[in-house]
C-alpha cells in the first residue's frame, strides 16, 4: 500500500513536495490542498489588501513592482532550469509565478492538486503504535460547504510563513494621524506621492520598498537597528535607530531625533501561523521558534508530521527540494531515524549554537544564513541521495554571494545587474 500524503499548500515548496513523492508512485500516493483558485503561493500578485474575494486574509505579500532579490539562475529549482524573464536574472514576480507553473506543467501535477480547498483541521489518530492524520478539509470558496474528512499516513505542511505580518508595540501608534500599514500591504510607490514615509525594519522588505518608493517620495526615514548601511543609497534616504514612540503626532527615534511624517510602513516581517494543527499535535510556536523540529523539519515525537521552508535567510526552491526528499526518506524508510529523544537532543543542540556560539537571539532558531549549504548537504546524505545533486550544486553558493556582495555595495542598483550560467550548470559569469 502506497504511503498516502497530504501536502498543505501549492506553493512553491508545496509543488516541490508534490513533484519529489509522484515520481515514486508506488511508495506514495499523493494530494496537495490549496486554499486558493491557482498554485503559486506568495507569487499570485494580488492589488487586495486585507481580505481577499472569499474574506479569508490575503495571503501574497509581493508588490507591484517587485522583482526577485536573488538571480532566477540561483532560484531555480535543481532540476528545471529558469529562463523566463528573458535575459535579465532579477525577474519580475509574474515571471516567478509563470515558472512555478510550467514547473507544475513539466511534472504533471494538476491531478494531484485540489484549489480552493483550505485544510481546516489537521489531527493525530494513534492506535498500536502507529499514527494516522485526519484532515479535514472544506471548500474555500463556499462559506456553507460541509468540511470533508481524509485520512493519511502522513501531512507535509507547505503553507508559508509570510502571510501573517508581525506587529511592532510601538507606544502611542494609535495616536499617529498619518497612514499606518505592513509591508505585507504595500503595493504602489504612487500612494505614497510627495510624502514623508518612515519604514521601521531594514530586512529585505525594508529595503527594496526603500529603493521602491525613493523616486516619488520626499523623504524616507529608514529605521533600523542593524549595523548601518554602507551601500550607496538614494540621497533622499536618511537611516534612524528604532523609533522609540509617537509624541504628539511625530515619530521619535531612539536616539532622540524626531520625524514629521506622513505614512509609516512597518517592514517588520511575519509570524508563523498554523491555524489548521489541532492541540494533539503538540507543536508549539514560541517567538519563531517551531518545536519540536528535528533539522527544522520533521515533528520528533510524530516524524510523519513535517513541516516545509520553515528556515529562513536561504535560497528557497532548491532548499525545499532537499528538505522534501529528507522527509520522504523518514517515511519510506530509506533512513533510520534516531529515537525522539536523540532527536530532541540534536535539536536542542542546534538551538545552543545559535545561541551561545552565534549569539543569535532566540527569534533567530530558524535562522540558516551561510549554514545552509552545510544544512542542505547533511539533508540528503542523511537522505541517501547521490552526492552530485544539483541542488548542492557550489555554483549556487558562488552566485548567492556574489549576489549578496552586490546588493552590499549597491542596493539601488544590482537588480540591474545579469549573470549567465553555462547550460551544463557548471560555470556562470557576471554581465
Ligand atoms: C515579498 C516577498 C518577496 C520574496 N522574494 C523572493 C525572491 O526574490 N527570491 C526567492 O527565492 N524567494 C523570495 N521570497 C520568499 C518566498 O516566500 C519563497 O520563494 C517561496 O515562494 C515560499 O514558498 P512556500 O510554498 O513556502 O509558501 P507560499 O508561497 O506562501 O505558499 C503557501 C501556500 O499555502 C496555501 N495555504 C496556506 N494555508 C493553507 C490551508 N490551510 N489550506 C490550503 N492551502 C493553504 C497558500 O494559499 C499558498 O498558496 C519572497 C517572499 C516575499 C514575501
Ligand atoms: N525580492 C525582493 O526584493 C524582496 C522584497 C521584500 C521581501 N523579500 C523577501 O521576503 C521575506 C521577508 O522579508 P521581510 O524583510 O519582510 O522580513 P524579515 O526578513 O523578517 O525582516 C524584518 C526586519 O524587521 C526587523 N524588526 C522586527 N521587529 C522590529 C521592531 N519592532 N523594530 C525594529 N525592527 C524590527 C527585524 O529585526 P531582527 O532581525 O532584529 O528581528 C528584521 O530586520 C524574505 O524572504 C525576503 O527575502 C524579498
Amino acid at each position: 500500500m502506497p504511503i498516502r500524503v497530504a501536502v498543505i499548500g501549492g506553493g512553491a515548496a508545496g509543488l516541490c513536495a508534490a513533484r519529489y513523492l509522484t515520481k515514486k508512485p508506488d511508495m506514495f500516493q499523493v494530494v496537495v490542498y490549496e486554499q486558493s483558485d491557482q498554485i503559486g503561493g506568495t507569487w499570485v500578485y494580488t492589488e487586495d489588501v486585507g481580505t481577499d474575494k472569499y474574506g479569508q486574509p490575503v495571503h501574497s505579500s509581493m508588490y507591484y513592482r517587485l522583482r526577485t532579490n536573488l538571480p532566477k539562475e540561483v532560484m531555480m529549482f535543481p532540476d528545471l532550469p529558469l529562463k523566463e524573464g528573458g535575459r535579465t536574472s532579477f525577474i519580475k514576480h509574474n515571471d516567478v509565478l509563470r515558472y512555478l507553473k510550467r514547473y507544475a506543467a513539466t511534472y504533471d501535477l494538476h491531478k494531484y492538486i485540489q484549489l480552493q480547498t483550505r485544510v481546516e483541521l489537521v489531527k493525530p489518530i494513534t492506535s498500536n503504535d502507529r499514527t494516522t492524520w485526519e484532515v479535514t478539509v472544506k471548500n474555500a470558496e463556499d462559506p456553507d460547504a460541509v468540511p470533508q474528512v481524509h485520512v493519511f499516513d502522513a501531512v507535509m505542511v507547505c503553507n508559508g510563513k509570510y502571510a501573517v505580518p508581525s506587529y511592532p508595540d510601538i507606544p502611542g501608534l494609535e495616536t499617529f494621524t498619518g497612514k499606518v500599514i505592513h509591508s505585507h500591504e504595500y503595493r504602489h510607490p504612487e500612494d505614497f506621492q510627495g510624502q514623508t514615509v518612515v519604514l521601521l525594519g531594514a530586512g529585505a522588505s525594508g529595503c527594496d520598498i526603500c529603493v521602491d518608493l525613493h523616486p516619488f517620495v520626499d523623504k524616507i526615514y529608514l529605521s533600523h537597528h542593524k549595523q548601518e548601511i554602507t551601500s550607496m543609497l538614494p540621497s533622499n534616504l536618511q537611516q534612524v535607530p528604532d523609533i522609540a514612540s509617537i509624541d504628539n503626532g511625530s515619530i521619535v527615534f531612539t536616539d532622540g531625533q524626531r520625524a514629521e511624517a506622513d505614512a509609516l510602513i512597518l517592514c517588520t516581517g511575519y509570524l508563523y501561523n498554523f491555524p489548521f494543527l489541532a492541540a494533539e499535535c503538540g507543536v508549539v510556536v514560541d517567538r519563531m521558534r517551531i518545536s519540536p523540529l528535528y533539522k527544522h523539519v520533521l515533528h520528533t515525537g510524530f516524524p510523519s508530521l513535517s513541516f516545509m521552508g520553515m528556515v529562513w535567510s536561504i535560497n528557497p526552491f532548491q532548499l525545499f527540494s532537499c528538505q522534501v526528499r529528507f522527509a520522504m526518506a523518514a517515511l519510506d524508510g530509506t533512513m533510520t531515524l534516531p529515537s525522539t529523544i536523540d532527536m530532541d537532543t540534536d535539536t536542542q543542540q542546534d538551538y545552543e549554537y545559535r545561541r551561545h556560539e552565534l549569539k543569535y537571539p532566540h527569534h533567530y532558531a530558524h535562522k540558516l544564513d551561510s549554514m545552509q549549504w552545510d544544512y542542505k548537504k547533511e539533508l540528503l546524505q542523511l537522505a541517501k541521495v547521490e552526492e552530485d545533486d544539483e541542488a548542492i550544486n557550489p555554483i549556487f553558493e558562488e552566485m548567492y554571494n556574489e549576489t549578496h556582495h552586490l546588493r552590499t555595495k549597491d542596493l539601488v542598483n544590482y537588480k540591474t545587474r545579469s549573470f549567465e550560467m553555462s547550460d551544463d550548470l557548471k560555470s556562470w559569469e557576471l554581465l
